[in-house]
């Protein structure tokens, strides 16, 4: 994507003692970051408040991180905000998010229509409270148009689900005769899987210190970059944002080659 330079330097003004934008080698920007937005909970539990809050604080952090992408220029925004085992958490949480998703996609639709911001969903959103289903359907009619970032919002999301879902796919479009078992490689899969279309993730961000994939796009990760912090994601800004991308940035990347000379 295009990065407005006058935009971006206004955005990172004011920098802080270890990290400013000149770190940054804005040619080698990662087309696609993913986050595992971690820790809403434990942020609201070390303020004293009750977890629902940390989620609502959740909200500014994501809508940081989505400007954010839009002023470094990615191509892709991922983000897993609920998963499928998720369901598990006591029925006044489930609901609040569910009520969360919904309110915060149609006030922020607005910011997505100014950066030109595209909303995708990865996972089962049919399976959505009626409100929530609605709002997230709305959200994709009036964003399909935009042909700037996608923001992958993973709701109901699990990847073996995933993985087992194209599976299905496939051997029935096989028994349809539609599709020889030879034809299908790491490229036909990938178009099965709810981020069809989208480059795997470059690199994947986790808050608050926990090192674990948690069921996210286990096939997408195969060569993603790890940047894990312990900072919890009420707590993520455009900074350590920008720490994440410098750390990416010093990686080799060898894909199961062998390093450049
Ligand atoms: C993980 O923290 C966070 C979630 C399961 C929900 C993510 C939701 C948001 C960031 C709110 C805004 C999202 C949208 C899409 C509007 P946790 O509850 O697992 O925290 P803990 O590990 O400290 O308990």
């Amino acid at each position: 994507m295009q990065i407005d330079t006058e935009k971006l330097e206004a955005y990172y003004a004011d920098a802080p003692e270890d990290i400013a934008l000149s770190d940054i080698d804005l040619a080698r920007i990662p087309r696609h970051v993913s986050i595992i937005m971690d820790g809403n909970g434990r942020w609201a539990q070390a303020r004293g408040l009750d977890r629902s809050e940390g989620h609502v604080a959740g909200v500014d952090s994501l809508r940081e991180a989505v400007t954010t992408s839009v002023r470094l220029g990615l191509d892709v925004l991922s983000v897993y905000a609920f998963s499928t085992e998720n369901w598990k958490r006591p029925q006044h949480e489930v609901d609040l998010l569910m009520h969360l998703f919904a309110t915060t996609l149609i006030h922020e639709l607005p910011l997505f229509h100014q950066e030109n911001v595209r909303l995708r969903f990865l996972g089962d959103i049919e399976a959505l409270p009626e409100e929530t289903r609605k709002v997230f359907q709305q959200g994709l009619d009036e964003t399909a148009d935009h042909d700037g970032m996608v923001f992958a919002l993973a709701v109901n999301y699990g990847a073996r689900a995933e993985i087992v879902r194209a599976a299905k796919h496939l051997i029935q479009e096989v028994e349809d005769g539609n599709l020889e078992p030879e034809e299908i490689d790491d490229e036909r899969f990938s178009q099965e899987l709810y981020t069809a279309g989208l480059p795997d993730p470059d690199l994947l961000i986790r808050t608050s210190g926990e090192m674990r994939l948690s069921n996210y796009l286990l096939w997408q990760l195969a060569y993603t970059e790890f940047y894990v912090t312990d900072t919890y994601w009420p707590d993520f800004s455009r900074w350590d944002f920008l720490r994440a991308i410098r750390s990416f940035q010093g990686r080799n990347r060898r894909f199961g080659g062998v390093a450049k000379a």
